[in-house]
């Protein structure tokens, strides 16, 4: 076993096992149901059929369902309006849906959507395709589940922030997935794993705190500006010091700002000082935010991206293991969009289908690398 992976289970503990999912397939093409079936034996769900939307309705009043796999065109009301039924009415309006059609039709995709749709796939699927959406959205309702409502508006203030900087696109989201990735291959705990993902969104809730006028200044900030700018680790840190659900996040909120090397803020902590989950964190937020244009610089290649990280450890700002642990993946990190939710979500139950292992959940302004490093987030 490699040293990283060692430390990181000795660390984080053993993986914990995936609760079982219920999910729902309508559609009344028996061939289809079976074949839906078999592609998704291999998750651990447990399945149940309909062959219209009616029963499916009187299924989902019945039992929990996690999940509604409908066919566009499934006998009673059809997809779409099994979609707004569903999504009008409290007890399932949580309930996420992919439609499935045989005919790819930008227009009934639209419709699908607009309905409350949360994917739409076409026939014929690959199966590594559908696994991947289908743990997508059940990781996404299983986070929404866990949440309170206070963290919900924690969540929703965390968005609002991100959205204040155009630039930063889905930063936030990518961050949960990068970095919850980054967690399965280094074999981390499903509790870590959620508090990685989680801290992905909520790292810069701070920010909430800092005037535009320093957070969006093109220039450097004086002494005084800094001093703010840094703040919003504590700050982050305090909004969401009340909640016991996201203990497991503050260290990542406080310290994702601290360098291997002691350099960082806000505590100047160095070393193993450092929590893991928050040095892996960095190295995800380091990436991404070094592949992702942003006013100040083009977007860089992977390979680019991974030689910058490689210089900042050689400097001693990052946690050689995690980097090392980074390396190992880093192929798999470097094929494909990693802008597509689904894609890392394919990512993950890549690792863990090469691994054998099963889980259930699965940036900003730079200055010249010569003086800081350059992705390193304020
Ligand atoms: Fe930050």
């Amino acid at each position: 076993m490699r040293e990283w992976h060692a430390a990181a289970q000795e660390s984080a503990g053993m993986m914990v096992l995936p609760v079982k999912r219920r999910i729902l397939i309508v559609d009344d093409f028996p061939t289809n149901r079976r074949v839906l079936r078999e592609m998704l034996r291999e998750l651990g769900h447990e399945v149940i059929e309909a062959k219209s939307t009616t029963e499916a309705l009187s299924l989902i009043s019945r039992d929990v369902v996690d999940l509604a796999l409908v066919d566009l065109l499934a006998p009673g009301v059809g997809g779409p309006a099994l979609c707004c039924i569903l999504r009008n009415h409290s007890a399932t309006q949580s309930i996420p849906i992919i439609l499935i059609t045989d005919t790819p039709d930008a227009e009934n995709e639209a419709i699908g959507i607009a309905a409350g749709a949360d994917d739409f796939l076409v026939r014929p699927m690959r199966t590594k395709v559908l696994r991947a959406r289908v743990q997508s959205v059940l990781c996404r309702k299983s986070v929404l589940d866990s949440m309170d409502e206070a963290e919900t508006v924690l969540f929703s203030l965390a968005q609002s922030v991100e959205a204040r900087d155009p630039a930063l696109g889905q930063h936030c989201q990518r961050l949960a997935l990068l970095s919850s990735t980054l967690g399965v291959a280094m074999g981390f705990s499903a509790p870590d794993l959620i508090a990685l993902h989680r801290g992905g969104y909520l790292h810069d809730v701070g920010k909430v705190g800092v005037p535009d006028r320093i957070l969006f200044k093109p220039g450097r900030l004086t002494e005084e500006e800094w001093r703010v700018m840094k703040q919003h680790t504590v700050r982050g840190e305090q909004i969401c010091g009340g909640m016991k659900s996201l203990k497991s996040v503050l260290p990542i909120i406080r310290h994702h700002h601290e360098r291997w090397d002691g350099s960082g803020y806000p505590d100047g902590l160095r070393r193993e000082e450092i929590p893991l989950l928050v040095r892996v964190l960095q190295i995800a937020d380091i990436f991404d935010g070094l592949t992702r244009e942003r006013p100040y610089k083009p977007a860089y290649t992977a390979e680019h991206a991974l030689q910058i990280i490689q210089e900042e450890t050689a400097a001693g700002w990052r946690d050689p293991m995690v980097v090392e642990a980074f390396m190992d993946v880093f192929p798999l990190f470097s094929n494909g969009d990693l802008t597509s939710r689904s894609s890392l979500q394919a990512l993950a139950l890549s690792l863990q289908e090469q691994n054998g292992w099963r889980v259930e959940e699965s940036a900003e302004t730079a200055a010249p690398f010569q003086h800081a490093p350059i992705s390193e987030a304020m």
